[in-house]
């Protein structure tokens, strides 16, 4: 997943417009690179990027907007500079490009930076060009985000990232106007907008479809936007090094689902194109390097080399995979089958043949429907069975997916959010909406909500926190987007919020004026947190406790029905490790929520990404296992057990003893009835943290829990991200990394340096053993969180056995700790909910530690 790391910058090399689009005569057709707001011209890249005022630039503005600049971005110097400047515009802005005939490839580069009182993360806005809608309610956030929709480039200096869309639009009439339509009340931006002829006979005119037929792929009036391309087996290819089109293609393996599956070759002697107009469909770097299926040392190859790529639900996308035969010198050595979201889209397939030669660069096409249920495209080669005789092997060099327009519309409502309070990565959430009503899916990023239940009188804090303002990122609730086809369009306000009735059963009732009161009327300044429902305070109640106090933005009526999901299931639980909710107010349209204030905020902020102070391993192993006795409770102590499934370090969150609770709830879902093993549903959950068995067969079980609380103590113990994109290859995920080192019983190498010399050996050992077992790759062989917890506490007593031997006080050896810490970690994970205060435990089955 490397990305573009900058715009390579070369000399003065320029390069003219070589194609000529022949279409009915007329207007030429030439390249507009416009460095928006700026007030001259940079050289990016050996191109020159003209400011979009300058005079005679055949660019009219309909309003200047705001030319905003930053000099603070990444503190690089030219390679950026494109991106130091930025039109913001609060009002419709239409950008008429002139003198403009035929396909081309237009980019909208977009690249972050705060200009005055303007949020970055803020932007809210729609571009249409020509009538055809590109994206709506777009928000590019203000941090970097680990997962690519479109081609987007973290730069690794810098906390901020720029993100580059790319369109193929037919443009007629000479004219091509570009809208850009903020949101009421919103705003939006743009750095740079690349606008490059498209090659003649970059597509063929019919294609045919996956499961038969075919269809006709004629772009007049309809638009295409690029979801992903890729040079599979070899490295990222710059912009400058694809001829004229300048386009980017990333390296392949973050998009495997097995990276192992298939092995790199190259040779780049001889290769050329198998038809001459193929010229411009891909560099012939493109072919030179492919992935084959790993040599498993069987005669057999009965596996899939397979990709899976998030995509938007409900259109049709153009999967063109490319093809070079570098080793077989004859046909009938290697045929394979291909296959597109689990259908064959092609049978006996022998690049040999079909490109005539060895090293002959070709490329096939295939239109395939993604559903509205679905919101991943899987791209498969393996061996044809049915071939007889032939090796069983696979090849593939590059691959590219765009996504057709449908009605003239290639928007979908997607939303990027992050993790504000933290680091340089993002997590996503998968929504797979099923069902009637929500046929919605998207890609979202940190998220949801927490767990609501009776505990009226928390202690009161005296103690402030207002130090540590930052800490706490409470609930984002992303409703917005799952439900913005079914509910959102209805009347707001004619009826009561539909979790009326189950948000009855939780905590105290609040009238609006004790919570303006609790809030100073909403004071901005005691926002702690932000999310697509709306936005999160720090108050303080008329008796003094202090809360956090989540306020549904009133325009937004979205996310409704997971409130009253959660409030449904949740108001059944509570648990010293699972934050809790004090009460609500629900008045003159308002849903508000009113939690227990956790002072020292997420766990993940005291691991990095913060100027807090470090946790000690003592502290780090307190946390983890406080947040295990969350999980265990439940999964264990309901009736059918309830599945967290958003398990990660920012949704366990410390109080100010920094006791660890478990919050964020907005996911969970009831375990699987008695005789069941699991429970069938879509995908959720955080990237870096999900679950791979889940990920492939759909199947929810506890298990997946324990996998995310797998990862979060390799977190814990590495104080990195989980994915961290702007990372080495081998390093990007801290699964694959943590493991690697795991395995080699060698996990100090890459602890938290500032953990070094301060935990006991032992305990460490134990403890990568513990997230070894956690993130096995079948459920049925990892712990359960009861097995966890309990070899938590034993880690524990094990290094608190070292530090008292180590300070002299006690010589007791470990195995004498071991002993003796048995049966105190039995005693220590019984059922908390006994020793609650208020003791009103809705559940009535007995928590059974270990069942
Ligand atoms: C553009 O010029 C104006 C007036 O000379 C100046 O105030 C502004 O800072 C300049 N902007 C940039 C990006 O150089
Ligand atoms: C504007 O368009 C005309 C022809 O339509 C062309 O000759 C001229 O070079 C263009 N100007 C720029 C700055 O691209
Ligand atoms: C922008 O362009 C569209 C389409 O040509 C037009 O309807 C609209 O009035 C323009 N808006 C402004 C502010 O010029
Ligand atoms: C946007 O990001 C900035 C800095 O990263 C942060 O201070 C601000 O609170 C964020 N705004 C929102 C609405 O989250
Ligand atoms: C990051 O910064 C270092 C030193 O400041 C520099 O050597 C390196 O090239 C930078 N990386 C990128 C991708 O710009
Ligand atoms: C493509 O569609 C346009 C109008 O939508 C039509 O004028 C043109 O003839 C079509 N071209 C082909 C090759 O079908
Ligand atoms: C690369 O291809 C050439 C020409 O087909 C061949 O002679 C050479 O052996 C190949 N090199 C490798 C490393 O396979
Ligand atoms: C490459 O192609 C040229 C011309 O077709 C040929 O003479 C040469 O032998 C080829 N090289 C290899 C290594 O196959
Ligand atoms: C190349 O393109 C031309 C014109 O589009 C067409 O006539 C010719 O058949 C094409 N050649 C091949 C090999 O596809
Ligand atoms: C294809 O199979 C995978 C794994 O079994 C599954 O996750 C995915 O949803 C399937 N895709 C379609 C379109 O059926
Ligand atoms: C390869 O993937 C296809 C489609 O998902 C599946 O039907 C097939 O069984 C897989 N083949 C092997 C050998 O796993």
């Amino acid at each position: 997943m490397e990305k573009v790391q900058g715009w390579e910058f070369f000399g003065m090399l320029f390069l003219a417009v070589i194609f000529v689009f022949v279409k009915t005569g007329e207007a030429q057709s030439m390249s507009f690179l416009i460095n928006c707001g700026a007030n001259s011209s940079v050289n990016v890249d050996g191109r020159k990027w003209v400011s979009d005022l300058a005079p005679d630039n055949n660019l009219t503005l309909s309003s200047t907007g705001l030319a905003a600049s930053t000099s603070t971005l990444g503190g690089q110097s030219e390679s950026n500079s494109l991106y130091k400047t930025a039109r913001i515009f609060t009002e419709v802005l239409n950008y008429t490009f002139e003198g403009i005939q035929g396909d081309y490839f237009v980019r909208l580069h977009f690249c972050p930076f705060s200009f005055e009182n303007f949020n970055v993360n803020e932007s809210s806005f729609d571009i249409v060009a020509n009538g055809l809608k590109l994206v709506a309610a777009f928000n590019v956030p203000g941090e970097i985000s680990n997962k690519n929709m479109n081609l987007q480039s973290p730069r690794s200096n810098s906390s901020s990232f720029s993100l580059i869309k790319e369109y193929i639009l037919a443009v007629s009439l000479n004219v091509l106007v570009m809208e850009f339509i903020p949101a009421k009340g919103s705003f939006g931006f743009i750095n740079a907008i690349e606008i490059v002829p498209m090659a003649d006979n970059l597509f063929g005119e019919s294609v045919g479809k996956v499961g038969g037929g075919s269809v006709n792929l004629n772009l007049s009036g309809r638009g295409v936007e690029t979801m992903y391309r890729l040079n599979v087996g070899g490295p990222e290819i710059y912009p400058n090094k694809d001829s004229d089109l300048w386009r980017t293609w990333e390296v392949d393996t973050s998009y495997m689902i097995t990276a192992n599956a298939g092995s790199e070759i190259s040779n780049s002697s001889n290769v050329t194109y198998s038809s001459m107009n193929d010229s411009m469909v891909a560099p012939l770097d493109v072919y030179e390097t492919a992935r084959t299926m790993s040599n498993t040392e069987v005669l057999d190859k009965r596996f899939n080399m397979s990709w899976k790529f998030e995509v938007h639900p409900d259109f049709d996308y153009l999967v063109r995979l490319h093809f070079c035969e570098l080793l077989f010198d004859k046909a009938n050595q290697r045929t394979f089958r291909i296959y597109i979201n689990n259908r064959t889209a092609a049978y006996s397939f022998d690049v040999y043949m079909r490109a005539g030669g060895k090293n002959k660069a070709y490329h096939q096409d295939f239109v395939d429907v993604v559903s509205s249920k679905f919101d991943t495209l899987w791209i498969q080669l393996g061996p044809d069975t049915a071939a007889g005789g032939a090796g069983t092997d696979a090849l593939l060099n590059g691959l590219e997916i765009f996504k057709l327009s449908r009605n003239g519309n290639l928007a979908y409502l997607e939303r990027y959010d992050s993790d504000r309070t933290s680091g340089n990565s993002k997590t996503w959430i998968l929504w797979v909406g099923i069902g009637a009503g929500v046929a919605s899916v998207v890609i979202l990023a940190s998220v949801i909500t927490f767990i609501f239940c009776f505990r009226k009188s928390r202690r009161r804090k005296s103690n402030d926190t207002k130090d540590n303002p930052s800490g706490w990122r409470p609930l984002f609730l992303h409703g917005s987007i799952l439900n913005s086809n079914a509910n959102a369009k209805g009347s707001s306000g004619t009826q009561l919020p539909s979790w009326s009735v189950a948000s009855t059963r939780v905590g105290k009732r609040f009238t609006l004026a004790e919570i303006r009161a609790a809030t100073n009327n909403f004071d901005e300044s005691l926002v702690i947190g932000v999310g697509g429902f709306g936005k999160v305070y720090k108050g303080e109640t008329e008796d003094g406790t202090l809360a956090a106090i989540k306020r549904a933005d009133p325009q937004s009526d979205q996310g409704l029905s997971e409130f009253e999901t959660e409030i449904e299931m949740l108001s059944k639980l509570r648990h010293r490790h699972l934050v809790s909710m004090i009460g609500f107010c629900e008045e003159q349209n308002e849903m508000i929520l009113v939690y227990e204030y956790m002072a020292n905020g997420t766990l993940r902020s005291h691991l990095f990404g913060s100027d807090l102070p470090p946790l000690s391993w003592k502290q780090r192993l307190e946390a983890c296992i406080g947040a295990a006795r969350g999980l265990h409770y439940l999964h264990t102590g309901a009736e059918r057990g309830i599945i967290h499934r958003d398990v990660k370090t920012t949704n366990i969150l410390l109080d100010e003893n920094f006791v660890a609770k478990m919050s964020d709830f907005g996911l969970s879902k009831t375990g699987p009835a008695l005789d069941h093993t699991h429970v069938s549903t879509a995908v959720k959950g955080s990237f870096g943290y999900l679950d791979p068995e889940y990920f492939r067969r759909q199947q929810l079980t506890e298990k997946s829990d324990v996998y995310s609380f797998g990862i979060v103590l390799f977190e814990v113990v590495c104080a990195r991200a989980v994915i961290n994109p702007s990372l080495p290859k081998d390093q990007i995920n801290l699964a694959e990394w943590a493991m690697k080192w795991q395995r080699q019983r060698s996990l100090e190498t890459i602890i938290d340096p500032r953990l070094k010399g301060n935990c006991s050996p032992e305990s460490l050992k134990k403890f990568g053993e513990i997230a070894e077992k956690c993130i096995a790759d079948e459920g049925k062989t990892r712990p359960t969180m009861g097995e966890v917890l309990w070899h938590l506490e034993y880690v524990l007593q094990l290094h608190e056995a070292w530090t008292h031997s180590n300070n002299g006080e006690n010589s007791f050896s470990s195995s004498q700790a071991l002993g003796q810490d048995n049966t105190e970690a039995e005693e220590r994970h019984k059922p908390t909910s006994l020793d609650e205060e208020t003791g009103c435990d809705l559940l009535s089955k007995s928590h059974n530690r270990r069942n």
